[in-house]
């Protein structure tokens, strides 16, 4: 049901008997004159196509109509009928025309051409009523609803973790700060900082994670979704500094049981979006990514490489010669996106996880394993994106967490409470983050970050 008796494109479109009398309210996307009618084309964001309309010359507003350009919206009433045209089998036959707003077609920036993307993303604000980009919102939405059909189906609890906090989960020191002091009194100063809002310093959050492993702790299996902050300050095509992320967290799961969540998830909701979203993923593959559908069926037909680290290396170093990587590949640091395509996209040619990565690489939350040198760790590696997930058992004995945030220098009296969790009936337990917006790139074949974002943040760019 629309919320005023306005049919949908998609429902006049979709429909198996004609639904008579209509009215629809959309945008015009091309608009044709013949000798006493017009043809518009008009789409209200339903659904890719658009729906014809005619306009006989005696039709009331037609002399409007004749006026009016692409990128005009318009109200229709009139009688839904099959269609003689090819390609499409409903049509509109206008008994009455109102125009809502004019566009100018002198300065519409949309015209009948293709734009560039990065055109496109400096008119964010139309930048939904094409095609492309039309057809991304939807799917976004779609997989958004995919993960939360997936976790609910599977008897996961939905947890809310804050965005505003006092800590850096990931230890990376990519934070941005949040105040209210002005500019000229702020300092890191104590003193000064017992003044500002939360009487310390504060951040915009980097992951859910520490607040969805309490939730765990009580209630079994969450996730979270929601927004995460990052100020790091690479200005590549993976990476933005407001992205989404869905961090499930499993009490009683060890790592091998989070990575065969991660797999079946990936799968899952793939094929959940392929399934309801097929006329807009079907755009992509045919001009975004020739290659869409057979990376996807990759991906939904192979098990998942499972391969620990180190051997992720001698393979790496294996081919030194062969092929040279920008970053050199030693044990011990972490692996570039150059290296993570090489294995999923040359020599495996299918997803892989990575993991028991190196301890000194990882953030201290992760368990450490038998021979203290590397940590139950892995990342999900997918072709043309690299990682798109990143998880790791949780370390659920007290005095190795204690002795290993100690070694870090992190003040441990800050974590008492994440402490606590050691400290009363402790479980091991395992989660991951998974980069909605990397995990949309796979899906679609687009190449940057900035191209499923609605709107973008990243380094020096905050418009809209
Ligand atoms: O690997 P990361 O840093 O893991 C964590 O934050 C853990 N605390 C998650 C957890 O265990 N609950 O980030 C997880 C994922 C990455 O694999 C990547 O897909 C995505 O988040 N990601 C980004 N996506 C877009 N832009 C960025 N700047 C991103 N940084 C990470
Ligand atoms: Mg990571």
């Amino acid at each position: 049901m629309s919320t005023n008796n306005r049919t949908t494109v998609a429902e006049a479109l979709a429909a198996r008997q004609s639904l008579e009398n209509i009215f629809i309210q959309g945008w015009i996307r091309t608009k044709r004159d013949s000798k006493g009618f017009s043809f518009l084309e008009i789409n209200d964001g339903s659904c890719l196509k658009n729906l014809q309309v005619i306009v006989d010359q005696k039709v009331p507003g037609y002399k409007q109509v004749q006026e009016l350009g692409t990128g005009a919206s318009v109200s229709v009433s009139g009688r839904h009928v099959e269609s003689p045209g090819k390609g499409q089998n409903w049509e509109l036959q206008a008994d009455r025309v109102e125009v809502l707003g004019a566009a100018d077609p002198e300065t519409y920036p949309l015209q009948k051409k293709r734009h560039s993307d990065e055109f496109l993303r400096s008119i964010a604000q139309l930048r939904p009523r094409t095609n492309k980009y039309g057809a991304m919102a939807r799917i976004r939405s779609e997989l958004s609803f995919a993960f939360h059909h997936y976790f609910h189906e599977h008897g996961y609890y939905y947890i809310h973790s804050p965005v505003l906090t006092g800590l850096d989960c990931e230890g990376a020191g990519e934070l941005f700060r949040v105040t209210c002091l002005d500019p000229d009194q702020y300092s890191a100063d104590p003193q000064v900082m017992a003044e500002d809002f939360f009487g310390q310093p504060a951040y915009l959050t980097v992951s859910g994670q520490l607040t969805a492993e309490v939730m765990a702790c009580s209630l079994g299996k969450v996730y979270t979704f929601g927004p995460t902050f990052r100020a790091e300050n690479s200005n590549t095509p993976r990476h933005a500094a407001e992205f989404w992320m869905i961090e499930p967290e499993v009490a009683f799961a060890d790592l091998g049981d989070i990575i065969d969540l991660a797999e079946d998830l990936i799968k899952s909701v793939i094929a959940g979006v392929r399934k309801n979203r097929q006329e807009d993923l079907d755009l992509f593959a045919r001009f975004v990514d020739k290659e869409l559908n057979r990376n996807l069926d990759n991906v939904l037909d192979n098990e998942f490489v499972r391969l620990p680290y180190e051997e992720a290396v001698a393979v790496l170093k294996e081919v030194r010669g062969k092929k040279k990587f920008e970053y050199p590949v030693d044990l011990g640091t972490d692996l570039q996106t150059e290296h993570e395509r090489y294995l999923v996209e040359e020599h495996f040619q299918k997803p892989v996880v990575v993991y028991d990565y190196p301890t000194q690489i990882k953030p201290f939350y992760m368990r450490v394993n038998e021979r203290g040198n590397t940590v139950a760790a892995m990342d999900v590696l997918l072709p043309r994106v690299g990682e798109v997930v990143g998880g790791s058992q949780r370390e659920e004995r007290l005095e190795v967490l204690q002795e290993r945030m100690q070694d870090l220098g992190m003040r441990v009296e800050d974590y008492s409470w994440y402490l606590d969790l050691r400290r009363f009936g402790t479980v091991p337990h395992s989660g991951f983050g998974l980069g909605f917006e990397r995990l949309l790139m796979f899906l679609t074949g687009v190449h940057n970050i900035r191209d499923v974002l609605p709107f973008p943040r990243t380094p020096k760019h905050l418009q809209f």
